[in-house]
């Protein structure tokens, strides 16, 4: 099934010109960009991505983090695209993330990491709507579709 994910390239990110690098890294996989917007978070916007860490001791500080510089806000398109996105990522942080992955080749920080990719197809409708209108999300093709989605004659699953 065609899926939706809000990518957040982070402060760091921004900070340290890799939006262009994690951009390409995307683009180059064939995923399908459909909407973009570059901002500063709020504090309570932040609050509402990560509702779910209230309670954990590293809440705050990330609050602060995400808050404290521009990020850039993405919806990415793509059959299977929340769990290839999360795989590009890495793990959590830069300090363990596998070499090839963008956390793994950008970071090695056990704080800053540089992009926040939604979950499940759950957390990423919830997460699409806070920031994207349903008009500001672009419905067109990609005229090289049909080199980039072809599925097995005898598909796994
Ligand atoms: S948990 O407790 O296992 O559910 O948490 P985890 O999945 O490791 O992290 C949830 C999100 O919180 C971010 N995080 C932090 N950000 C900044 N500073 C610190 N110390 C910190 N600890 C956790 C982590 O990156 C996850 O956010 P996203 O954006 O999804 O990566």
């Amino acid at each position: 099934m065609v899926e939706r994910t809000l990518i957040i390239i982070k402060p760091d990110g921004v900070q340290r010109h890799i939006v262009g690098e994690i951009i390409g890294r995307f683009e180059k996989k064939g995923l399908k960009l459909v909407a973009a917007k570059f901002v500063q978070l709020s504090e309570k916007q932040v609050g509402q991505v990560y509702a779910v860490h209230r309670e954990k001791p590293f809440f705050k500080p990330m609050v602060k983090f995400l808050s404290s510089s521009p990020v850039l806000l993405m919806v990415w398109e793509a059959e299977g695209v929340i769990n290839m996105t999360r795989k590009m990522m890495g793990a959590t942080f830069g300090l363990y993330a596998e070499p090839g992955s963008i956390r793994g080749d950008f970071s090695c920080s056990e704080r800053y990491n540089l992009i926040h990719g939604s979950d499940s197809p759950e957390s990423a409708q919830q997460e699409i709507k806070l920031f994207f209108a349903p008009n500001e999300i672009i419905d067109y093709k990609l005229t090289n579709s049909p080199w980039l989605y072809v599925k097995s004659a005898s598909p796994k699953k």
